[in-house]
C-alpha cells in the first residue's frame, strides 16, 4: 500500500492545518466553557471546501476523495474536536448518504446546501431504546396519501439545533424488522417537529447535541430515501464510512494532545534538565508516538480501501476501534506529562482528555466494532 502523499493531499493537510491554527485556537476553551456552537467558524469551514470534501463539484463539492477528507479531519481535531465532529457528520453521514443513495431532485433541493455549508445535516438513528441496537427503531413512520406521518424520539443528535435538515431512520413496517425501516429527508421547522434541550456533556462541548421529537410530522413522500424499507441498509452502509471519519478525528485528538506533550517537555525543567531528559517521560512520548502512528496507517488503509472501491467495513472498524483507544490512551499520558499544569484547561490536554472519550462511544461503542470486526474475520 501507497501511503505518499500528492502535493495535493499536502495542500489540503496544510490548509486544514493553517485554519486550525488561525481560526479554531482562538477561543476554543472558550467555547467549550460555554457548550458554545462554532457558529462562525463552521460558516468559513463551508467557504473553504470542508463540509462537502468528498461531494462531486456538480452539487457544489469539493470533489476530493478519502484521503483528503481525513488528513483535514486530522489536523481540525488536534485543535478543535467540537467543529470536527459536525465536519464529521456533514461530510460522511449526511452528504456522502444523499449523494450515495438520494435521487436527483433530492440531490439538487438538498445536497448542493449542504456541500457548500449553506445548510449543516444531521444523521437520526439513536433512540432512547435503540442506541447499539440499531435495528429496534421505535419511531414510526406511517403511508398515508402522499407523504408519512413521523412519531417518535431520537437521542444524542449532533448538530440537534444548528441543523437545517435531517435524515431520519424510522419504522414503517414493524412486522419486518430491520428490512420495513426507512430513511427520510426531514426540515427543520416542519409542524409537529421539536429540538429538546442541548445535553450538558463531558467533551466537545461546543457541538450541540440534541433530542429530538416527531409529534405527528408529515414529511412527503418524496423525501424518502431509496426502496421502501432501505433504511436499514442506507444507516449501516452510511455509518461504515462516518466511522473512517471519526477514526481520524480520534487520531487527530491523539495527536494534538502528543505535539502539546512532546513541546512541553522541551521546555518544562525539574530536577535540573528539562522532563525529555527523563526516561520516565521520554519513554511516554515513545509510546505515544508509536500508537499514533499505528492508528494512521489504519485511517489511511481504511481510507484507501474507500478511495479504491474496496470493502471498508472491517478496515474502518479497525481504525476507529484503534485510533479511539489510542485517543484515550494518549490524551490521559499527555495530561501526565504536562503535570499539574495538564489539570488546568489553559494547557489545551485536558480538554483533549474529555473529547477523546466520545470516539469510543459514537459511530458505534467500541464493542460495537468489534462485532463488525469479529463478524468479519469469522465469518466471511
Ligand atoms: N452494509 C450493508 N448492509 C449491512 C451492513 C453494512 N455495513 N451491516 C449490516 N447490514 C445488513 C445485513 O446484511 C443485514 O441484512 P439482511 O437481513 O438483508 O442480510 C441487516 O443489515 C441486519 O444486519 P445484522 O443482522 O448484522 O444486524 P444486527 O442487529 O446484528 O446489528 C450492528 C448489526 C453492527 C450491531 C448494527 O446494529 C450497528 O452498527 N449498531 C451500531 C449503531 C450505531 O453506530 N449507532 C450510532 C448512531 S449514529 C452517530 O453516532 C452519529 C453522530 O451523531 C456522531
Amino acid at each position: 500500500m501507497d501511503f505518499n502523499l500528492t502535493e495535493e493531499h499536502i495542500m489540503i493537510r496544510d490548509a486544514a492545518r493553517d485554519f486550525a491554527k488561525s481560526e479554531l485556537l482562538p477561543g476554543v476553551i472558550e467555547r467549550d466553557e460555554k457548550q458554545e456552537f462554532p457558529k462562525e467558524q463552521i460558516k468559513k469551514m463551508g467557504e473553504l471546501g470542508f463540509l462537502g470534501m468528498m461531494v462531486s463539484p456538480e452539487y457544489g463539492g469539493g470533489g476530493m476523495d478519502t484521503v483528503s477528507y481525513v488528513l483535514a479531519m486530522e489536523e481540525i481535531s488536534k485543535i478543535d474536536a467540537s467543529a470536527s465532529v459536525v465536519m464529521s457528520v456533514n461530510n460522511s453521514l449526511v452528504c456522502w448518504g444523499l449523494e450515495k443513495f438520494g435521487n436527483e431532485e433530492q440531490k439538487q433541493k438538498y445536497l448542493t446546501k449542504l456541500a457548500t455549508g449553506e445548510s449543516i445535516g444531521a444523521f437520526c438513528l439513536s433512540e432512547p431504546e435503540a442506541g447499539s441496537d440499531a435495528t429496534s427503531q421505535k419511531t414510526t413512520a406511517i403511508e398515508k396519501d402522499d407523504h408519512y406521518v413521523l412519531n417518535g424520539t431520537k437521542n444524542w443528535i449532533t448538530n440537534g439545533s444548528s441543523a437545517d435538515f435531517y435524515l431520519v431512520i424510522a419504522q414503517t413496517h414493524p412486522e419486518l424488522k430491520h428490512k420495513g425501516i426507512n430513511a427520510f429527508i426531514v426540515e427543520k421547522g416542519s409542524k409537529g417537529f421539536e429540538i429538546g434541550p442541548k445535553e450538558q456533556k463531558l467533551g466537545i462541548r461546543g457541538s450541540d447535541t440534541h433530542s429530538l421529537n416527531f409529534n405527528d410530522v408529515k414529511v412527503p413522500k418524496e423525501n424518502r430515501i431509496g426502496e421502501d424499507g432501505f433504511g436499514f441498509k442506507f444507516a449501516m452502509k452510511t455509518l461504515s464510512g462516518g466511522r473512517i471519519g471519526i477514526a481520524a478525528q480520534a487520531l487527530g485528538i491523539a495527536a494534538g494532545a502528543y505535539e502539546l506533550a512532546r513541546e512541553y517537555s522541551k521546555v518544562r525543567k525539574a530536577f535540573g534538565t528539562e522532563i525529555m531528559n527523563h526516561q520516565a517521560i521520554a519513554f511516554k512520548l515513545a509510546d505515544m508516538h508509536t500508537s499514533i502512528e499505528a492508528a494512521r496507517h489504519l485511517v489511511m488503509k481504511a481510507a484507501c480501501d474507500k478511495d479504491n472501491g474496496e470493502n471498508y467495513d472491517l478496515s474502518g472498524a479497525m481504525a476507529k476501534l484503534f485510533a479511539s483507544k489510542t485517543a484515550m490512551d494518549v490524551t490521559i499520558e499527555a495530561v501526565q506529562v504536562h503535570g499539574g499544569n495538564g489539570y488546568v484547561k489553559e494547557y489545551h490536554v485536558e480538554r483533549l482528555m474529555r473529547d477523546a472519550k466520545i470516539t469510543q462511544i459514537y459511530e458505534g461503542t467500541s464493542e460495537i466494532q468489534k462485532i463488525v470486526i469479529s463478524r468479519s474475520i469469522l465469518r466471511d
